[in-house]
C-alpha cells in the first residue's frame, strides 16, 4: 500500500494549478445517463472515484471511458443500457454512486440500487433522496440491502427537503428533468456543484430555474441531448492548497478556479491572518507574521464548506492562541483529531465542537488517513511540522486529489510517495 512521506518546514511558493471538481464530475457522469447521445466531460480529475463513477456506469451498459488521446476527458454513451441496477461492490465504495438512482428511474421507470450504508464520517441516510422521489411518484421499495424504485411515469411534484442535501437535490433535480410536468424542490441545495449540474442539463435540454437558490423549478421534457462540457475547477483541493500555502507561510497562488464560490473559505483564511488576492480565475494567498486563532462553522453553501474543515483546522493547530470548530453538517467527522495530536496538536472535542488550542510548533509522526478530507488535513499540518511524517493508507487521498504529492512538490514542498 502507498505512503506518502513529507520532510515539514518548506515554504510554500509558486503557482499552481487546481484539477476540475471531482464532485461537478461525479454528479455530471450520472446526468450522462439521461441524455440521448454522447456526452463529452473535459477537464476531468484523474481520481479513484472517478473511475469507480466509470465502472458503474458501464455495469448498467453505458459505454463511458477515458477520451482516446486526451488524459483529462470522458466519452460516455448511454445508448446501450441494458442494467438498470448498481451493484452492492461498487456502491459500497462511493456514496455519490447512489446518483444514478434519479437518472435510471426516470429512463427505465425502473432502478434497483444498492444502499450506500454507513460510512466513516457519520451514518449519512439517504432518506432524503427517497422521499424527493417518491414526489415525483416513485415507488419506493427496500430489498436485501438494495432500493427499489419503480414509476411507470415520473410526474412533476413538490419536494421539500427538511434538510439541505446536495446529492439528494441533484439526483432529484436529475430526475425531475424526464418527469411530466412542473417540479418544485423547495429547501434545494445552493452549492456551486448543483449550478453546474442545472446548467449543464439545460444545455442538454432541460428546463431548470433558479439552481443557486433554495427553490428549483424544473419543467420536465421528453428527451435530453448529449452535451459537451469543461468542469469548473475544484474549489475544495484549490482550498487545500491555499491552507498549505498559508500554514507554511508561504505564497501560492492557484489557478483554474472560481474564487467567488471560495468566499467562506478565503474570509477564514484572512481572518488566520493571511492576505488573499483573487480574480475571475485565480486565488492568491501571501502569509506573513503569527497565525491567527478563530471560530469557524461548517454549513450549507454559502456556509463554511465541511470538507474544508480538517484542513482549517490543521492551520488552527498553530495559531497563537485558542480556536473552536463547529461541524454541523456531519455527525462524526472529527477523525483527523486524534492523529493530528499525534503531531503534537492540543485539540479536545466535544459533540460538534473542537477547541484547538494554538502550539508553537508540529512534530513529525506517522499517521494515518481515515477518510479523504480528514488525510488532507494531515498533510497540511505535516508540511509544518518539524522532521518527517508518514501519511499511510493514502488510498483516502487518492479518491479525491489528484497526483497531490507532484502539485506540493512544485510549490517546493518535501514530499514523495512509496510504492
Ligand atoms: C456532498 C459532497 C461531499 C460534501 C457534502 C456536504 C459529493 C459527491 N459529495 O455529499 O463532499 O461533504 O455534500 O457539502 O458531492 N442527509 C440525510 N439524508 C439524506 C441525505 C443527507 O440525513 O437523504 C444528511 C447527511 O447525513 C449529512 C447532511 O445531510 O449530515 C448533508 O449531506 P449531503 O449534503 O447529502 O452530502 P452529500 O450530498 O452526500
Amino acid at each position: 500500500m502507498d505512503r506518502i512521506l513529507i520532510r515539514g518546514g518548506a515554504r510554500l511558493s509558486g503557482e499552481i494549478r487546481a484539477s476540475g471538481s471531482k464532485n461537478s464530475t461525479l454528479a455530471l457522469m450520472a446526468a450522462a445517463l439521461l441524455a440521448d447521445g454522447e456526452v463529452i466531460l473535459r477537464n476531468v480529475p484523474r481520481l479513484r472515484d472517478v473511475e469507480t463513477m466509470l465502472e458503474i456506469l458501464r455495469a448498467l451498459g453505458a459505454s463511458a471511458d477515458w477520451a482516446e488521446g486526451d488524459e483529462q476527458s470522458l466519452r460516455i454513451d448511454p445508448a446501450a443500457l441494458n442494467q438498470p441496477e448498481a451493484p452492492y461492490d461498487l456502491v459500497r465504495k462511493m456514496r455519490a454512486s447512489f446518483m444514478v438512482l434519479g437518472p435510471l428511474l426516470a429512463r427505465f421507470g425502473s432502478a434497483r440500487v444498492s444502499e450506500p450504508g454507513g460510512c466513516a464520517i457519520g451514518v449519512r441516510p439517504v432518506d432524503q433522496h427517497l422521499k424527493g422521489l417518491a414526489a415525483l411518484g416513485a415507488k419506493i421499495q427496500l430489498d436485501h440491502g438494495y432500493v427499489e424504485a419503480t414509476a411507470a411515469e415520473l410526474r412533476g411534484g413538490r419536494v421539500a427537503f427538511d434538510l439541505t442535501t446536495v446529492n439528494g437535490t441533484q439526483n432529484v433535480m436529475m430526475a425531475a428533468t424526464l418527469a411530466r410536468g412542473e417540479t418544485l424542490i423547495e429547501n434545494a441545495a445552493r452549492e456551486p456543484e448543483v449550478v453546474e449540474l442545472a446548467a449543464v442539463l439545460g444545455a442538454m435540454g432541460a428546463e431548470i430555474e433558479g439552481a443557486g437558490g433554495d427553490r428549483v423549478v424544473i419543467r420536465g421534457v421528453e428527451s435530453l441531448s448529449g452535451v459537451e462540457h469543461t468542469v469548473t475547477g475544484d474549489r475544495i483541493e484549490a482550498g487545500t492548497l491555499l491552507a498549505a500555502g498559508l500554514v507554511t507561510g508561504g505564497d501560492v497562488r492557484v489557478t483554474g478556479v472560481k474564487p467567488v464560490f471560495m468566499e467562506s473559505t478565503l474570509e477564514k483564511f484572512r481572518e488566520a491572518g493571511a492576505d488573499i488576492e483573487t480574480d475571475e480565475g485565480t486565488a492568491r494567498i501571501r502569509m506573513a507574521g503569527p497565525l491567527q486563532p478563530l471560530r469557524a462553522v461548517t454549513a450549507p453553501f454559502p456556509g463554511f464548506p465541511t470538507d474544508m474543515q480538517a484542513q482549517l483546522m490543521a492551520v488552527l493547530t498553530l495559531a497563537e492562541g485558542s480556536s473552536v470548530v463547529v461541524e454541523q453538517v456531519f455527525e462524526n467527522r472529527f477523525m483527523h483529531v486524534p492523529e493530528l495530536q499525534r503531531l503534537g496538536a492540543d485539540i479536545s472535542v466535544s459533540g460538534r465542537s473542537a477547541h484547538i488550542r494554538g502550539v508553537p510548533r508540529l512534530m513529525g509522526a506517522p499517521v494515518m488517513a481515515t477518510d479523504l478530507r480528514a488525510s488532507a488535513g494531515l498533510i497540511v499540518a505535516a508540511l509544518a511540522a518539524e522532521g518527517d511524517t508518514v501519511v499511510n493508507r493514502v488510498y483516502h487521498i487518492d479518491r479525491g486529489y489528484e497526483r497531490i504529492e507532484a502539485k506540493l512538490r512544485a510549490l517546493g514542498a518535501e514530499i514523495e510517495r512509496e510504492k
